[in-house]
């Protein structure tokens, strides 16, 4: 099985792929932060290589609902290429949709992929994984199955239910511990993404 792990920096979904006795290797503008098979650059031409399954985690940046906001026109001149960054984040994430391979999974938060192409085939949350967390995690199919739950746990308190990952400070690497793919998701995809393509 060649596996691309595409727009991913953490080598998370990648390595969880190796461990299981695959042959993966991950994408990024930014280098690995784990030793490991990795492309530093850009993924839109290796995304038309042929694969056996594509797994991508693109930005997500300008594609919020809340984002609608600042495409007003009284945010014409404080924000004049929003509008053209939203179309380019959305021709990205069909790009990876569309990627050379007969199964792939792209991952975003909820946002507007769901009313500008279609709504996720499935939505998943760490909790289902073993991490007593919450983040929603939207997961868009071609040719592969749900993920089925591994580790339900119960949520702490509701002050924290949002997990760690929200209340970090302010520092230049939030956004990178909040991207990161959780442990438990990456192992669900490579136990049962992996055997459902070996079986
Ligand atoms: C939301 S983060 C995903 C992080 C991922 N879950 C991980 O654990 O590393 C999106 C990533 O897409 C990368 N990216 C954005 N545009 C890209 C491109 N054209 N080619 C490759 N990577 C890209 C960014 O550098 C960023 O690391």
């Amino acid at each position: 099985m060649r596996i691309l792990v595409a727009c991913e920096f953490s080598g998370t979904v990648r390595d969880a792929f190796i461990k299981a006795g695959h042959d993966a290797i991950s994408c990024d503008l930014l280098p690995t932060e784990s030793p490991g098979p990795h492309i530093q650059g850009d993924v839109t031409e290796v995304l038309l290589e042929p694969w056996d399954m594509v797994i991508a985690h693109p930005p997500c940046t300008y594609l919020t609902v809340s984002g609608n906001r600042w495409m007003k026109p009284e945010y014409k001149d404080r924000f004049p290429d929003r509008q053209q960054q939203r179309e380019d984040a959305i021709n990205f994430f069909l790009a990876c949709h569309n990627a050379n391979a007969p199964l792939v999974a792209v991952e975003n938060p909820i946002g507007i992929i769901s009313s500008v192409f279609r709504k996720p085939d499935q939505i998943v949350q760490p909790w289902m994984f073993g991490h007593p967390e919450t983040k929603a995690t939207c997961l868009w199919l071609r040719g592969l199955p749900k993920l089925t739950p591994t580790n339900v746990v119960s949520l702490p308190e509701e002050a924290s239910k949002r997990g760690r990952l929200h209340y970090l400070p302010p520092s230049e690497n939030r956004w990178k511990l909040r991207s990161k793919t959780f442990q438990g998701i990456a192992d669900a995809m490579a136990e049962q993404w992996g055997s459902y393509v070996n079986g």
